[in-house]
């Protein structure tokens, strides 16, 4: 069951806040029915109507794409450019499932699933983010240690982070590192080694709590297999795979 106003926003036919109002307002059937309360709920087999129109309702779908450098991350750019959405082509209105800057590559989630998303990029859920990532100078033991005790970024402390498999670069002047979060603040790895003089060069998302790019090229994209779906749904509910 699901309230009938999440039916009508997840349509695509209005926000949820518009689709409060069309209720109120009476423009709202269900099996023919006008309903004007607000969080009635429906069967997935209800037929919503809205001025008369019947809603299609689209199936839940989960794609996962290797995200090239030089695409933004959001459903609709105002400045034209090319959008990971146009990367998939999908019949439903999927948008990504957190962000990856325009330069980051790697694995992003796209949905159609608001519930999914949420529990997906809520801090709270401890989902897993690993990135390898190249950055500017040759970093200490101490302050990697620093960066996975925790650093303040706007004055909150980012939660404890891990880091392995450090390699400097034969002309010693950049290093390469893994390193797992399970936040998602704004440009929050690049803050992170902003903040302690080691500005980014190359940030690639390699996993997205169980789920990885292997055997997709860059741009390369693929529908999650249901057990990776219901992998990620165990992860953001008990931080585990198995329940
Ligand atoms: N952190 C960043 O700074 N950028 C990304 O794209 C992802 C995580």
């Amino acid at each position: 069951m699901e309230r009938l106003q999440k039916v009508i926003a997840a349509a695509g036919y209005a926000s949820r806040r518009q689709a409060e109002e069309l209720i109120a307002a009476g423009h709202v059937a269900v099996n023919g029915v006008p309903v004007t309360v607000l969080g009635t709920q429906v069967e997935p087999t209800d037929q919503v109507a809205i001025d008369g129109v019947v809603l299609t309702r689209e199936e839940k779908v989960y794609y996962l794409l290797n995200k090239p450098a030089g695409v933004v991350s959001t459903t609709d750019d105002d400045k034209k450019r090319q959008t990971v959405v146009d990367l998939i082509h999908a019949q439903e209105r999927i948008f990504p499932i957190g962000r990856l800057d325009f330069d980051t590559t790697g694995v992003l989630l796209l949905t159609n699933d608001g519930d999914f998303n949420n529990a997906l990029i809520h801090p709270r859920f401890h989902v897993e983010k690993e990135y390898r990532v190249k950055i500017a100078g040759l970093i200490r033991k101490e302050t990697s240690a620093t960066l996975c005790r925790g650093i303040e970024l706007d004055g909150v402390k980012t939660a404890p982070a891990k880091i392995r498999d450090v390699r400097y670069d034969e002309d010693k002047t950049s290093t390469h590192l893994t390193i797992v979060i399970h936040e998602g603040k704004y440009h929050q790895i690049k803050r992170m080694f902003e903040a302690v003089g080691h500005p980014v060069l190359k940030l690639r998302r390699e996993r997205f709590g169980t789920v990885t790019c292997e055997g997709l090229k860059p741009g390369g994209w693929r529908k999650l297999k249901p057990h990776e779906i219901k992998q990620l749904w165990n992860l953001s509910k008990f931080g585990k795979t198995e329940q």
